[in-house]
């Protein structure tokens, strides 16, 4: 395969007539200058990223070791190295790069801060569940602020990838199914890493992955390929990275999936025509590890010289891990295949966020022993951990007021071996959380001492060794534990059961075929249900399950997902009503792995209605409709939605509000969600889209008014050729408390 004369004076060209968009004229001149300073090997040094020396993010690297890296450190043909931490270890690494190397070009250190640091916030999905922005922003603000305090100052997060798919392991790792509320927190987490000034010590270059639609891997099972249609990838798998370009991220990364047959990493349909041209993105793409090499095995290039030549042709400025660039490049643009003003064109992108974030400046800027030493774990960060797991959790059935639990000398039985983890609520992609540092729902219970509380295991979640790098093993046989649990549980008022996945049962590498509760734990809550019905389901898992058995028979289920450092203070203030539930699921639950893809906004088919006969779309096994719908989350109090009315006076402002009233006797809060459907246009629209959202606190007895405000922004779609189009013509609106159950009214777009 070769690329073609034409296609590569195409990238030229655009190079040259889309000039960066630069901000700084000051550092576009220190660019280039330094640019002009900087041999060849020099710049493809730039272009060069390294795993650190002691921990892995992926499988064994191919061709390096720790003496061609300090080597390469030393002779400046490394621009970055990732998973390094703490101050000593960075300044040790940058001092041989800046001291050693002929112009002493700092280095940019990575790392995976997805939801904290040492301080470990809920997982992302959790995160997404709180619709609170402001809050999301404060999480990643301060895994910013304290990853920058060990010496780093770019972080591989946030993930934007929406996914349909809960088999997907990685879903705990973004913001769900919705490309609106991933659009709006992709961006909040930009704004939280790189805050106002990236100059600041304790801001950090954000990075967007994984570019692109990554989250749409076939049959949910990681690293595979991925084939939809132009409508869903314009419409749904790029607007989050759209919005986190909009927000200013200065790095994203490519990904591992082939995306209709071209490899990610080797796509300029993706990396140039619509990121860079499309989007005058300016900052640089990060290859995911080995993405690059990977071409290899997908059978798109043949060795690891074409990876070079497709991989920076396409737009992948720095190479993770493949030992691509550092080994083929310098020929191949010695040998005229690879232009120099590709290369440059990458070089200067690195450079420019080097810049950016003041290393030129001060190489050590974010090696600081004092921040390092009174900054991590912080209280401060732990009080906004806490009050964001409160925020993350979802109320999912409530029969007869169940919950919130009395204070009135209970005998509570506490069943299940994730009450007593203290491990698996900080998740997956944990960075330097600690392990088993984690609150447990044991411990946050004991903070309410007037109900008396017994704790039987019942039996383990796991066998063996857990660890982020191997497969678990779920314990699939022990029940030894069962009738201790079961004698508890007769002898007790009410029991809370804390079931679901282990916190490495999600993550990279970790789909599963089936989404019921792993192990032995389904056969334990129903034994336990024999004896005692009066039950509390607390969950604890990284993506949506299969929940049938519960919802029918448990009276109350709570979602918890892994919650992080302070996961068991959070579970027992909401069991308690401390902290009224306001979550709503980012994600639908399906019935059945059957149902998956399932999703909210989806299309309508010819046959959508129920008729006497057999022909319309459905199965013969299982209802279409979620077990919980996306949006969904009950309160403690119930909110009344009505007098949704729309002026459309104004075309280019329609205006849309709505009342919503308390009508429980507690207070509350409620995430009001507004829902349209372009009901005829030239390519088809979803029955339903969000397009905007609000979270409301009310008193009892209080009533607010509501306004949105819906614009050409809101209102229009991509069609197949990635060209942004608003039609007129008739528009539902829905306004609701999930997407669901939701009131209507209608307009005209003329
Ligand atoms: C592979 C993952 O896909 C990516 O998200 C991560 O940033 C890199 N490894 C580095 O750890």
């Amino acid at each position: 395969m070769k690329i073609k004369l034409f296609t590569l004076l195409l990238i030229i060209l655009s190079i040259y007539l889309h000039p960066i968009n630069a901000q700084n004229s000051d550092i576009e001149n220190k660019v280039n200058e330094l640019l002009s300073k900087m041999t060849l090997d020099e710049k493809i040094g730039q272009m060069n990223q390294y795993n650190g020396f002691w921990e892995v993010t992926g499988p064994e690297p191919v061709g390096g070791n720790a003496k061609m890296k300090y080597e390469h450190l030393k002779s400046g043909r490394v621009g970055s190295m990732f998973n390094i931490t703490g101050v000593e270890n960075v300044r040790k690494i940058q001092k041989i790069a800046v001291e050693n190397s002929r112009l002493g070009i700092p280095l940019i250190f990575g790392y995976d801060v997805i939801h904290g640091y040492k301080t470990i916030s809920p997982i992302p999905l959790a995160e997404a569940a709180s619709w609170d922005l402001k809050a999301i922003e404060l999480s990643s603000r301060i895994a910013a602020i304290e990853a920058s305090a060990v010496g780093l100052n770019w972080s591989f997060g946030p993930m934007v990838d929406i996914s349909r798919d809960p088999r997907w392991g990685r879903v705990m790792e973004g913001a769900g199914e919705d490309p609106y509320l991933g659009s709006k927190i992709g961006a909040a987490r930009v704004k939280g890493f790189q805050g106002n000034d990236l100059a600041a010590s304790n801001t950090v270059a954000a990075c967007a992955k994984h570019f692109a639609a990554y989250g749409f891997s076939e049959a949910g099972r990681d690293y595979n390929i991925v084939d939809i249609g132009t409508s869903t990838l314009y419409n749904v798998a790029l607007p989050p990275f759209k919005a986190a370009v909009d927000a200013g991220v200065r790095t994203l990364m490519n990904s591992f999936n082939l995306l209709n047959g071209i490899p990610a990493t080797g796509s300029s349909f993706l990396q140039r025509d619509i990121l860079k041209d499309g989007w005058a993105f300016d900052g640089f793409v990060v290859s995911d590890w080995a993405s690059g090499r990977e071409m290899i095995a997908h059978g798109y290039a043949s060795d690891l010289k074409q990876v070079a030549e497709f991989s920076l042709t396409a737009g992948s400025d720095m190479d993770m891990e493949s030992y691509a660039y550092i080994s083929h490049l310098k020929e191949l643009v010695e040998a005229g295949t690879v232009p120099i003003s590709i290369v440059d064109d990458a070089v200067k992108r690195i450079l420019r966020v080097k810049f950016e974030l003041g290393l030129f400046d001060d190489p050590y800027k974010y090696c600081n022993a004092e921040r390092e030493k009174t900054l991590l774990n912080h209280p401060d960060h732990h009080k906004a951990a806490l009050d964001m797991a409160k925020k993350s959790i979802v109320l999912l059935k409530n029969k007869g007021n169940l919950l919130p639990l009395k204070k009135e000398k209970q005998k509570i039985a506490v069943i299940g071996a994730l009450a007593n983890d203290k491990n698996s609520p900080i998740g997956s992609w944990r960075a330097m959380g600690e392990d088993n540092s984690a609150v447990s729902v044991l411990e946050g219970l004991s903070a309410y001492p007037e109900n008396t509380i017994k704790y039987a295991k019942g039996a383990d979640l796991t066998q063996g060794r857990t660890s982020v790098l191997f497969e678990l093993k779920i314990n699939e046989t022990d029940k030894s534990g069962f009738a201790e649990a079961i004698e508890l549980a007769k002898k007790s008022d009410l029991v809370i059961m804390v079931l679901g996945e282990h916190g490495f049962q999600t993550g990279e590498g970790r789909s599963r075929a089936n989404l019921d509760l792993p192990g032995v734990q389904q056969e334990l809550l129903e034994a336990v249900y024999q004896a005692n019905k009066n039950i509390v389901l607390v969950l604890m898992n990284g993506r949506p399950l299969i929940l049938n058995w519960a919802e029918e028979h448990v009276p109350a289920i709570l979602e918890t997902w892994h919650l992080g450092s302070q996961s068991g203070n959070a579970i027992a203030q909401v069991l308690y009503g401390d902290y009224n539930p306001s979550g709503k699921l980012p994600m639908s639950f399906p019935r059945s792995v059957g149902q998956i893809p399932i999703y909210y906004n989806h299309y309508s088919t010819g046959r959508p209605n129920p008729s006497n006969l057999v022909y319309w779309s459905h199965y013969n096994d299982e209802s279409n409709e979620p077990l919980y719908p996306f949006g969904f989350g009950l309160s403690y109090t119930n909110f009344k939605y009505s007098d949704l009315k729309i002026d459309g006076s104004d075309q280019k402002n329609i205006k849309v509000q709505v009342n919503i009233k308390n009508t429980g006797t507690v207070k509350g809060e409620e995430v009001v969600q507004l829902y349209i459907h372009d009901k005829f246009a030239s390519v088809t629209r979803p029955v339903k889209e969000l397009k905007g959202f609000e979270k409301i606190e009310l008193m009892p007895g209080e009533t607010k008014n509501i306004k949105f405000l819906l614009t050409d922004k809101e209102l229009g779609f991509y069609n197949n050729k990635g060209e942004y189009l608003v039609e007129p013509g008739e528009f539902e609106i829905m306004v609701g408390t999930n997407s669901k159950d939701v009131i209507r009214a209608a307009f005209e777009l003329q």
